[in-house]
């Protein structure tokens, strides 16, 4: 009774007159104490002398009583407060990229009503408390990116209503519960990437027949064979297997036929179609890495950080043969609108009213509400499947908005197998140039947003930025800063009707070689996952004001897949997978003779290696990098006619080399004037030769390149 009296007391105090504020509210100001740090101010409205929470920001009531907490993005750094399983009507927790850490309180799970939880992207860690099988109505797990250990939550297979289920990028451990399959009738979206999860796939995964999308296992450390049933689920479902421990053959039926071997590298034990290494017949299913015949000594895995998007980008992206139709340099067409008529029409309704609360993004002072749909916040958990709307910033500079945009005049500046590039003025004369990649793909929003923004996180001088992108079902775009100069394919040949033509000086040349190999060294060595380019040529190189090199288009094949890809690209990519015979048919005749291996232009920049490989190297730049060095020193086109045939570049010059053929010979006519320059362009010329080896081995690492040339210029000045 005493203890009674001192806690109303208490309360009294605390709180001034009356202590109206309910429950609910009370129960939302422990949330609130657990937070210790709230920058911008998120929660300042939540005040006690309210009288019901109801008005607070983020929170929804019905009937008076408090249905979902929604405060993502916010910067929030504490606790999660276990309070929260208190609120008895809960139905959607929504803290998604706030810093809460700490564990998740069992009490939680209290709020026995919880259709969606949604914590990605904070640094929440321990286990995943087994009474999250009391959510018998939770339709959507959002735990990814977090420091989650512990081992899987078998309980999650009490919640037999679960749609989405992502728990990707933790630390999680253990193997996934017989019944996984069978008890999640459900289940639209799974992805378990980046765990540590063990044990075999079950065999009833097969059964998941909601499954859409990418099913992504990747990243783990599941091993034994896969399970003929998962060719079960549905057909349209991709199964991501990359960077496991399986063995064995792929079973070939279902969603697991006609796949190419991009769904499955990283598993040294795997075999058989669509991989090169057969399976051998006297132990089936068992194969160690080094047993396997065909894959080149540094194929297994080893670095997971080399994703497996890079070798598919690279597949994707290589075979494609680029026509670059470049369409004027300035078509004054201002047909922006009606391109993006489409997309636009397809944003403003659900965009009303959204910034208010505080999730658009700032867009400095024009107040343009209209039509500002940003982030899929609210949308996502409150109802479900909900398309994405987004004008995406990648950096804090970002200070337009998709509306900007549309109302922008547009030039095309080119075409390519992946998408329309132009050239878009804002009103305020800002420049930038927006890629259009293809439509469909609308599952893999998520995967997109996770390449899109590794890649929005590089920033070098040397390295096109990527400054925003905007995603719906329809129209991918990519927003880049504009470089002014043209690239430099145009740069070193002109081109067609092109009215004055101004060689390259030698100086000029050298400075592009270092800048290239600087943005290399970073990609390779600094970026945060040691990037491969994969596609880097002269057109792919653009200049700047000062005829500073910026290396464009780095992980656009990735991005283009995901996105559906232009049907230029999907037929590319249908050639990357095409029977292993003929592509080492082809390789082999390229080996016996020594003329000409690159079939069309863009060919000609691979490393020859290419086709056989299944990872992606960082030496398959440098080759491209050597074939563009000789490009630059020649002045030739990287396929040289000789006579009547055809030769490439590298072969051509070894050729030179060898019948000891004077440098004038070999040298870009334009650069014969600066004749005094000859041992720096011999220098250079060596660097090209080690970077075009034709043993990746032998090649020099960027930075080692980029040493060189420093040197070299050193020296000359
Ligand atoms: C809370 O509301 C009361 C009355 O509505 C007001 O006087 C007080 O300043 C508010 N407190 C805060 C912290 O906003
Ligand atoms: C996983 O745990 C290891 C140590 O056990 C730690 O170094 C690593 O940062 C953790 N990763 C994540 C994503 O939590
Ligand atoms: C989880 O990580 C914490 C430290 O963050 C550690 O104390 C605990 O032992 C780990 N649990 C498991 C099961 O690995
Ligand atoms: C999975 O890993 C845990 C340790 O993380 C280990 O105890 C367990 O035996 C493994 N299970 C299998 C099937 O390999
Ligand atoms: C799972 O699917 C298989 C066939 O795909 C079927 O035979 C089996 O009965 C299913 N199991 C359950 C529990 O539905
Ligand atoms: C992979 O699986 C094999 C057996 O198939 C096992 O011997 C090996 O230890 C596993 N490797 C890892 C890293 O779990």
């Amino acid at each position: 009774m005493f203890l009674l009296v001192f806690f109303v007391l208490l309360l009294c105090n605390s709180h001034g007159l009356g202590g109206s504020l309910n429950d609910e509210g009370y129960a939302l100001l422990s949330f609130r104490h657990g937070i210790t740090d709230d920058p911008e101010g998120s929660l300042s409205n939540w005040n006690s002398s309210d009288e019901s929470p109801c008005s607070w920001n983020g929170i929804t009531c019905k009937q008076q009583r408090v249905v979902s907490v929604s405060i993502p993005k916010k910067k929030l750094y504490g606790l999660l407060h276990p309070a929260l399983g208190a609120l008895s009507q809960l139905r959607h927790v929504n803290l998604r990229n706030n810093k809460l850490f700490g564990s998740l309180p069992v009490e939680l799970f209290g709020a026995q009503g919880l259709q969606s939880l949604v914590l990605y992207g904070n640094s929440l860690s321990g286990s995943v408390p087994s009474e999250i099988g009391k959510l018998t109505y939770l339709q959507t797990l959002d735990l990814s990116q977090n420091f989650f250990n512990g081992s899987f939550p078998s309980s999650i297979i009490q919640c037999k209503r679960l749609k989405t289920l992502d728990l990707s990028q933790n630390n999680l451990t253990g193997s996934l519960p017989e019944g996984f399959g069978t008890a999640l009738v459900s289940l639209e979206k799974l992805d378990l990437s980046f765990n540590k999860f063990n044990g075999s796939i079950p065999r009833d995964m097969g059964n998941l027949s909601s499954l859409q999308g990418t099913v992504d296992l990747s990243h783990n450390l599941f091993s034994g064979s896969i399970p003929a049933s998962l060719g079960n689920l549905p057909e349209k479902v991709y199964i991501d297997l990359t960077y496991n421990n399986l063995s064995g053959p792929i079973p070939q039926n279902g969603a697991l036929m006609n796949r190419g071997p991009t769904a499955f590298i990283g598993n040294p034990g795997l075999c058989g179609p669509p991989l090169k290494n057969p399976c051998s017949s006297d132990t089936p299913g068992v194969s160690s890495p080094s047993s396997i015949p065909f894959l080149p000594d540094n194929y297994p895995p080893g670095n997971p950080d080399d994703s497996a998007g890079n070798s598919e980008k690279a597949r994707g992206l290589s075979k494609r043969a680029v026509i670059a139709i470049v369409v004027g340099d300035v078509i004054g067409i201002c047909l922006v609108g009606l391109l993006f008529s489409y997309c636009y029409t397809r944003v403003c309704p659900c965009g009303k009213g959204k910034d208010e609360n505080g999730y658009g993004f700032e867009k400095g002072s024009k107040g343009r509400k209209e039509c500002l749909c940003f982030r899929k916040d609210e949308s996502e958990t409150l109802s479900e499947n909900v398309e994405q709307h987004d004008l995406v910033p990648l950096d804090t500079q970002v200070a337009f908005d998709l509306d900007e945009l549309l109302k922008a005049s547009a030039f095309v500046l080119g075409k390519s197998g992946i998408g329309i590039v132009y050239k878009v003025v804002l009103e305020d004369g800002l420049t930038l140039a927006v890629r259009r990649l293809g439509e469909g793909g609308s599952q893999r929003f998520k995967e997109f947003q996770t390449e899109v923004e590794a890649i929005g996180k590089l920033r070098h001088p040397n390295i096109v930025t990527l400054r925003a992108y905007y995603w719906s079902v329809d129209e991918k775009l990519l927003i880049y800063d504009f470089i002014t100069n043209g690239n430099l394919a145009t740069a070193i040949h002109g081109k067609p009707g092109m009215v004055s033509f101004t060689p390259l000086s030698w100086s000029v040349r050298l400075k592009i070689m270092r800048g290239i190999a600087k943005g290399l060294v970073y990609l390779h060595e600094f970026s945060p996952k040691k990037y491969v380019h994969g596609d880097l040529k002269p057109s792919n190189v653009l200049l700047g004001q000062n005829m500073e090199p910026h290396v464009s288009d780095f992980g656009l094949g990735r991005l283009a897949n995901i996105a559906g890809g232009s049907p230029t690209l999907q037929s590319n990519r249908m050639a990357a997978e095409k029977p292993p015979q003929e592509r080492q048919q082809k390789s082999a005749t390229s080996e016996v003779s020594t003329t000409s291996s690159c079939t069309n232009m863009a060919s000609c920049y691979q490393a020859p290696e290419v086709l056989k490989m299944v990872k992606p190297s960082q030496k398959w730049d440098v080759y491209s990098y050597g074939v563009i060095l000789l490009e630059m020193i020649t002045g030739r086109l990287p396929v040289v006619l000789v006579g009547a045939s055809e030769m490439d570049l590298v072969h051509w010059i070894q050729l030179c080399i060898e019948e000891k053929k004077p440098l004038s010979d070999v040298l870009d006519p334009y650069l014969a004037p600066e004749a005094d320059k000859e041992e720096q362009i011999i220098a250079v010329l060596k660097i090209a030769m080690a970077c075009v080896h034709s043993s990746p081995e032998r090649r020099p690492a960027m930075r080692h390149v980029y040493d060189a040339l420093d040197r070299l210029a050193m020296s000359a000045d």
